[in-house]
């Protein structure tokens, strides 16, 4: 156990890297916290900074989520057979990491990127599902946000269709309740029709 209270922090600290914001000062000098939606997510680091490096900044973001679940399954869960609380300890401290960056005056972004990848190896039929629903949300509606939305909302929803009322579902509620309220201003744009389209 005595390894497992520093691993969190190393976690939280790495979620923590704003990688939209760091790629976006360098490539462009611009601070993505003051323009388009002032989120560090990649969606709004292409509406600033072009393809890319929003693609470079979705990699890195779902890249410092998976790291920290793997390293711990594969590397210090000894029990080997499946994910244990604390792995979701460990995901949801990358998650919250990003979500408000004690590097960006705990500011951050909304969390999806970091939550597939912190969240494939746990439940990788949730994850591979969401996203599906994500991409045809995106392609028939063209809101990434109300797409991110529904991605959160299935995550826990075909997690209980697939194996019940596991813990694994309580994590990922706690999961799209995040990605919920940090998409309050998405919520109310969508609303009030004036959501940026992607
Ligand atoms: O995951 C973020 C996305 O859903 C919305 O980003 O920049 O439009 O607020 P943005």
């Amino acid at each position: 156990i005595t390894i497992q209270y520093p691993f969190l922090l190393l976690s939280y600290l790495l979620g923590a890297i704003p990688f939209g914001y760091i790629l976006t000062r360098y490539f462009t000098g611009k601070n993505i916290l003051e323009i388009g939606s002032g989120n560090v997510g990649s969606t709004n680091v292409g509406r600033v900074a072009g393809k890319k490096i929003a693609i470079a900044t979705q990699l890195l973001d779902m890249l410092k989520g998976f790291a920290p679940v793997a390293v711990y399954l594969f590397f210090i869960d000894d029990k080997k057979i499946g994910p244990d609380f604390f792995v979701y300890c460990v995901s949801l401290a990358t998650i919250i990491g990003h979500d408000f960056s004690i590097f960006l005056k705990f500011k951050g972004g909304k969390g999806v990127n970091t939550t597939l990848g912190a969240s494939v190896l746990i439940a990788p039929f949730s994850v591979f599902i969401s996203v599906a629903i994500y991409f045809i949300i995106k392609w028939r509606l063209k809101y990434v946000s109300l797409g991110s939305i529904i991605l959160g909302i299935a995550l826990p929803i075909t997690e209980l269709f697939i194996h019940g009322l596991s813990s694994t579902f309580y994590y990922l509620l706690i999961c799209m309740v995040l990605i919920i309220l940090l998409h309050r201003t998405n919520i109310n744009r969508l609303l009030h029709n004036e959501e940026l389209s992607s």
